[in-house]
């Protein structure tokens, strides 16, 4: 039997036939030792009724927003569940969940819910294939929800082929899978530096760059998800996270953010640098505010030490170095160079070549370039999504 203890899963069911096969599933859920609050729309209510579910979860059924009891309140649904499961997920409620459009209750679920995704769809084998249903699909997956894949076989309508809802058992096997993973880094401490470096010109001005934080608190967030500690190093970010396992170190320049890292490097097992370092900060800041005088103004820069190359010095046997390279030419040559220069263990290289990747937009598309010389491709995802990717390749296969 699978695990699943204490976990709050919300069932919420489309209207397809295979509607039946979650009354299964609820039963499973329950006998697993989940609390499932189901969810049916309109049209999955003549497939099966709500008493039938509540019957199997000792709870009340929703089948809309507003009912003559009041409001639902999607918004805490979202937040009480620690995993949303759509199953069976019609080719109408994907594309609908694809598409942000929010008229049943499942969609308003599931745009506020903060807790994992899992879509099992269930349609026709055409319905299935059409390209707009695999754009769907391709568009959550970008989003950083998780596919419980189509079984293949017999369909309702008597043709054969894709499109079949997973089988319960497998949904529940899943799920039970997914929560073990998510202690997978107990016992892990990261160092993670994030965000921008501001090096003073002089009480008013600084020296900055464009970066936003989001990829390195996206990776945080992440790693705390998954049963991990985390010292956060942040650069001048307008993000503030805040999760259990979190530290959150707050720096403004390069040499605030090398003192912070080189002081957290020896309690953790994996140093991550996912700032970006001012290159040089000006010579001197000028203590009171610089007055407007001549035509032109030389600053004189002078060099900021390297984070990661000196994280690379003293790292030790059983501590792993993860850097980024940020490149908007021959990305690939750089970032080995990077790799071998700074003795990283992996380099995550995303280019500004790509639409879509690099600062302040939420989603990124990066290779990651391992000492061993395997290189690791990746789609353009959410930063969230992205983030378990660098999380698989360097901290959970690497192990
Ligand atoms: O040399 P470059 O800045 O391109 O190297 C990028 C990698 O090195 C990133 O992981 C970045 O966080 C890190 N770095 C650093 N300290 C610096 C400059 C870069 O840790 N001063």
């Amino acid at each position: 039997m699978q695990q699943l203890t204490g976990k709050k899963i919300i069932l919420g069911v489309s209207g397809s036939i295979a509607a039946y096969k979650a009354v299964l599933l609820t039963r499973l859920l329950v006998q697993a030792g989940a609390e499932v609050q189901v969810l049916l729309t309109p049209a999955a209510t003549h497939f099966v009724t709500p008493l039938t579910f509540s019957t199997l979860s000792k709870r009340p059924v929703f089948t809309e927003v507003t009912s003559d009891e009041g409001w639902n309140n999607h918004v805490e649904l979202g937040l009480w569940a620690d995993a949303l499961v759509v199953a069976p997920a019609t080719a109408n409620t994907l594309a609908k969940l694809a598409n942000g459009i929010c008229d049943n209750i499942i969609a308003a679920v599931y745009l506020s819910a903060r807790c994992p995704v899992f879509v099992a769809p269930a349609m026709d084998v055409d319905m299935w294939h059409h390209p707009s249903t695999q754009a769907n699909v391709q568009r959550l997956l970008a989003y950083g929800n998780h596919l419980i894949p189509v079984g293949e076989g017999e369909l309702a309508s008597g043709l054969h082929g894709a499109g079949r809802l997973a089988e319960p058992e497998h949904i529940t096997t899943a799920l039970a899978a997914y929560f073990d993973r998510q202690s997978d880094l107990k016992g892990q401490k990261i160092l993670i530096t994030a965000g921008p470096t501001y090096e003073a010109i002089d009480p008013v001005r600084f020296l900055g760059n464009r970066s936003s934080g989001k990829m390195g608190v996206a990776l945080a967030e992440a790693i705390c998800a998954r049963g991990g500690e985390v010292v956060l190093v942040l650069g001048p970010s307008a993000l503030r996270p805040q999760m259990p396992g979190l530290e959150v170190v707050r720096v403004e320049s390069a040499q605030e953010m090398y003192t912070a890292a080189l002081a957290a490097f020896p309690q953790c097992h994996t140093a991550i640098l996912a700032a970006a370092v001012a290159d040089y900060r000006p010579a001197t800041a000028a203590a009171e505010k610089i007055k407007k005088k001549g035509d032109t103004l030389t600053l004189e820069l002078v060099k900021n030490p390297d984070i990661a190359a000196a994280l690379g010095q003293q790292k030790q046997p059983h501590q792993r170095l993860v850097g980024f390279a940020l490149e908007t030419h021959e990305g690939e040559a750089h970032a080995r160079e990077k790799l071998r220069r700074k003795h990283l263990d992996f380099i995550v290289l995303n280019t500004l070549q790509d639409s879509g990747a690099g600062f302040a937009v939420d989603t990124n598309k990066v290779t990651i370039f391992g000492a061993d010389n395997k290189v690791h491709y990746f789609e353009l995802k959410s930063k969230q999504a992205v983030a378990q990717d660098i999380i698989n390749t360097t901290l959970v296969s690497a192990t």
